[in-house]
């Protein structure tokens, strides 16, 4: 596996494989990888002759009072992980390397609607910072198909949204969530949690998974399921964001839609947990 730094050498590197006509995978990512990522990794291999991973701990998607600074950094064992796993290319810049002109006098990317919801309201700018920094790896790197996780169902919706409205010639492959044997997603922010969070947190995914047994079995009542699943949170000792039955685009749901997704956001203690679950009758 080659390491390098610059945009020119990941076109240089990348240029050549087209001309010789290997297709090409890639996956972003922001570093400190686990299981969820060498799955995402595996469905890039499976997709390319040729794969691309990039590390990049993107400011422009962190809220000033958020953890870019503390987000955790391990890139030596992700080039372990990533080499092993038969990744050809990962890319490793800087931040002048992606804002030579610095955050705010770079040009922005917006996709409108859905990144004010859910997530997007509790994270101001946080979507704008994700699919700028995704479009450009995306005209960096040139890949046939990119992968992204079901994990960020929300991140997955603005980004399909965004090569759609942009004409992006690229493929967007959506990987599903890994999580531990105990259900909790995997998360490189599962690290804050104490031990005693720790015990608590597989409680998300049960109430989303509750929530998606009930819909499943017939139930209709979106603000009652909702309603419930909050109390549930805080009592367990989350402090809930939001709790939120959708359409599989994101939009509210009709009663009689069949299929939907349930996604949840709760703090506990420093950590900032989010999960999804997808349901169809
Ligand atoms: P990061 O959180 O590092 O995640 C990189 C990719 O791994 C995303 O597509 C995410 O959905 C996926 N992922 C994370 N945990 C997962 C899990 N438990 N199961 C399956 N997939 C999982 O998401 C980002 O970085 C950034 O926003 C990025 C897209 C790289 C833009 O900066």
């Amino acid at each position: 596996m080659e390491v390098v730094t610059s945009i020119a050498a990941v076109r240089e590197r990348v240029r050549q494989w087209h001309r010789e006509r290997l297709s090409v995978a890639f996956v972003p990512t922001m570093g400190n990888l686990h299981a969820g990522h060498v799955s995402l990794i595996e469905a890039a291999a499976r997709r390319g002759e040729r794969f691309v991973a990039s590390i990049f701990v993107n400011p422009m998607q962190f809220g000033p009072n958020e953890d870019f600074a503390h987000y955790p950094r391990t890139p030596r064992e992700d080039e372990h992980m990533l080499a092993a796993a038969g990744c050809h290319l990962m890319f490793l810049p800087d931040v002048a390397e992606i804002y030579p002109r610095g955050l705010e006098a770079s040009t922005r990317i917006d996709v409108p609607e859905l990144s004010r919801i859910l997530c997007g309201a509790f994270r101001p700018g946080h979507f704008e910072g994700v699919a700028t920094v995704v479009a450009k790896l995306l005209n960096i790197v040139e890949p046939n198909c990119a992968v992204f996780g079901e994990k960020d169902y929300q991140q997955l919706t603005v980004i399909r949204r965004m090569v759609a409205d942009l004409c992006m010639p690229v493929e967007i492959i959506a990987a599903p969530t890994v999580r531990e044997a105990d259900g909790l997603a995997m998360s490189s922010r599962n690290q804050y949690l104490t031990a005693a969070e720790r015990g608590i947190a597989p409680r998300l995914f049960e109430e989303l998974s509750r929530a998606a047994a009930r819909l499943a079995s017939g139930e209709r009542d979106f603000p009652a399921l909702e309603g419930a699943a909050v109390r549930a949170l805080e009592s367990a000792g989350f402090r809930p964001e939001y709790f939120s039955i959708r359409a599989r685009d994101l939009e509210l749901p009709r009663r009689d839609a069949r299929d939907l997704v349930v996604l949840a956001a709760a703090r506990l203690g420093r950590a900032r947990l989010i999960d999804n679950v997808q349901v169809s009758r």
